[in-house]
């Protein structure tokens, strides 16, 4: 069985009633009264069988719920579902991507294997072609995504591949919807690796295998170059964080850059991600209960990854560094300990009050290391706290940094790729508790505003360029399947990164 389902993706000029298909699915809001001309006139072909349905309140349009009515001779698709959209004027991009998530996730599991949208009528003139074209491509490959590569009794088995077209009778607007596929596909596919990546467990990715991914991706792309720095690199460089995070386990941690060049001698912006390919907690070890989800620690480090394959595919006229340390944390007779100072890259020296807050060790040499290489600005993203979870809940990441513009940049990508942020201080009030009276700096706060804390402690290994940090500790996972996904990694962060990025020098596909 192949790791992956195959997405085909195109767009068609066909009438909507002539289409011929497994699967239909259109889209229909909850609070419009009566059906609009598609719904409409699939409705009179099947002896008024959507009215019914939604007549006796068996489908009420309502956001995440769908149901199926069975075609007849008067139509050639076999089955059309219906996908509820909510209401009307709450609608966004998000609404249609997420619909076809809906439908391709209820498509994998039905096994059925070609599946034609027509989601995208039900929004009208709201928002152009290509960019639903995009959206509704990203949600095929979202809701498609299964993660079963170690499964060997599937009695069942699934789905190897899926054909999915964009519908429409308008030759016109299947022009504009073949545009928008093609950046959709390439970042639906990239959110896809991503989620793999993550989805391995701890004994199957460690940080050189995770160095390796990075090495292949380099190699599939011209303007995409990898370097690896490996321990004894490390510790030539002086990466004390990176080091000490690393010390306790048999696998070796790694540095791992990735550059892309789209835009010759020009400005960079640099991705730092964090990558733990396992927290255990390290001697200040966490308790048992869900700890296995702590393979999903690199989720960080993974979209960066992911955004880079993306970026480089899109090929985007503009410079990125991806920069990700890695690193086990374990605990054993060589790890780092409660009380130990650590020199870092960026000479500042660090009190270590916790092995856990193992994060923002191998981030501040990611970002020094970033502030030398001179990105402006620096974006990190990384499943941090504990403490941004309880308060954001599995909602939205938190958003913190040093500039108001860019903030702003990181929230409108946010709002255009559907993965939410929500802007969270870390000002002086919080760096202030991250001061130590033996060293520079200690790598635990108080008990309150963790989050706030250890953004603070990030601030200061920036030095004077622009930065923003996004704390995805609770996005990085669905701990249940939705309607429109499975359970595991998330692959949050390849889309509002990339969105950002393209958005830079306004190219969209
Ligand atoms: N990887 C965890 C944060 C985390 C918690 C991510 C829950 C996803 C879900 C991080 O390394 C950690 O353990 N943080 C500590 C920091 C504390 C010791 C200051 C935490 O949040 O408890
Ligand atoms: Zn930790
Ligand atoms: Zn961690």
């Amino acid at each position: 069985m192949k790791q992956i389902i195959d997405v085909e993706l195109r767009a068609r000029k066909v009438d909507f009633s002539k289409c011929k298909t497994d699967l239909l699915a259109v889209g229909q809001f909850s609070d419009v009264k009566g059906l609009d001309k598609i719904n409409g006139e699939l409705n009179r072909k099947l002896d008024g069988a959507i009215e019914r349905l939604i007549k006796l309140g068996d489908f009420k349009g309502k956001d995440g719920t769908s149901a199926i009515v069975y075609g007849n001779s008067q139509i050639r698709a076999e089955r059309v579902l219906l996908v509820g959209l909510g209401e009307k004027k709450k609608a966004t991009l998000d609404t249609l991507r997420k619909a076809a998530a809906n439908a391709a996730n209820k498509a994998v599991e039905m096994k059925i294997g070609t599946v034609s949208l027509a989601l995208h009528s039900a929004f009208g003139a709201r928002f152009d072609l290509t960019s639903m074209a995009r959206v509704m491509a990203e949600g095929t490959y979202f809701g498609s995504y299964r993660y079963d590569e170690f499964v060997t009794e599937n009695e069942n088995g699934r789905l190897d591949s899926l054909d999915v077209e964009l519908i429409d009778s308008d030759s016109a607007k299947t022009k504009k919807l073949n545009k928008g596929l093609w950046s959709g596909a390439i970042i639906g596919k990239a959110q896809s690796y991503a989620r793999t990546l993550a989805n391995r467990p701890g004994n199957v990715i460690n940080p050189a295998k995770l160095a390796a991914a990075a090495k292949d991706l380099a190699r599939d792309s011209k303007r995409l170059s990898c370097m690896v720095l490996d321990e004894r690199q490390l510790a030539a460089k002086g990466m004390g964080g990176v080091l000490a995070v690393g010390s306790g386990s048999q696998n070796k941690p790694r540095f791992i850059v990735l550059k892309y060049n789209g835009a010759g001698k020009g400005d960079a912006v640099g991705l730092v991600g964090k990558a733990i390919t396992f927290d255990s907690g390290g001697i200040s070890i966490k308790r048992a209960a869900k700890m296995d989800e702590m393979k999903l620690d690199k989720s960080g480090g993974i979209a960066v990854l992911g955004t880079m394959k993306a970026v480089a595919e899109l090929k985007l006229p503009i410079n990125v560094y991806g920069i990700i340390p890695a690193a086990e944390n374990m605990p054993s007779g060589a790890s780092y300990r409660p009380g130990d100072i650590i020199t870092t890259f960026s000479g500042k020296t660090v009190e270590v009050l916790d092995t856990d807050a193992e994060g923002r060790m191998i981030l501040c040499d990611g970002l020094a290391y970033a502030a030398k290489q001179k990105c402006n600005p620096i974006i990190d993203i990384a499943t941090l706290t504990g403490a941004c979870l309880v308060a954001l809940g599995r909602c939205m990441a938190g958003l913190m940094g040093n500039d108001e513009n860019l903030k702003r940049q990181l929230q409108s990508a946010a709002k255009e790729s559907g993965e939410k942020v929500w802007p969270m201080p870390s000002g002086d009030e919080y760096g202030k508790e991250m001061k130590s009276k033996i060293a520079d700096l200690k790598n635990l706060g108080s008990k309150w505003g963790g989050a706030c804390t250890a953004a603070a402690f990030l601030k200061q290994f920036v030095g004077d360029a622009k930065w923003a940090h996004l704390d995805i500790a609770g996005m990085d996972i669905f701990e249940k399947p939705t309607e429109f996904t499975v359970e595991g990694s998330s692959g949050f962060g390849v889309r509002l990164l990339t969105t950002y990025l393209m958005n830079l020098k306004g190219k969209k596909g």
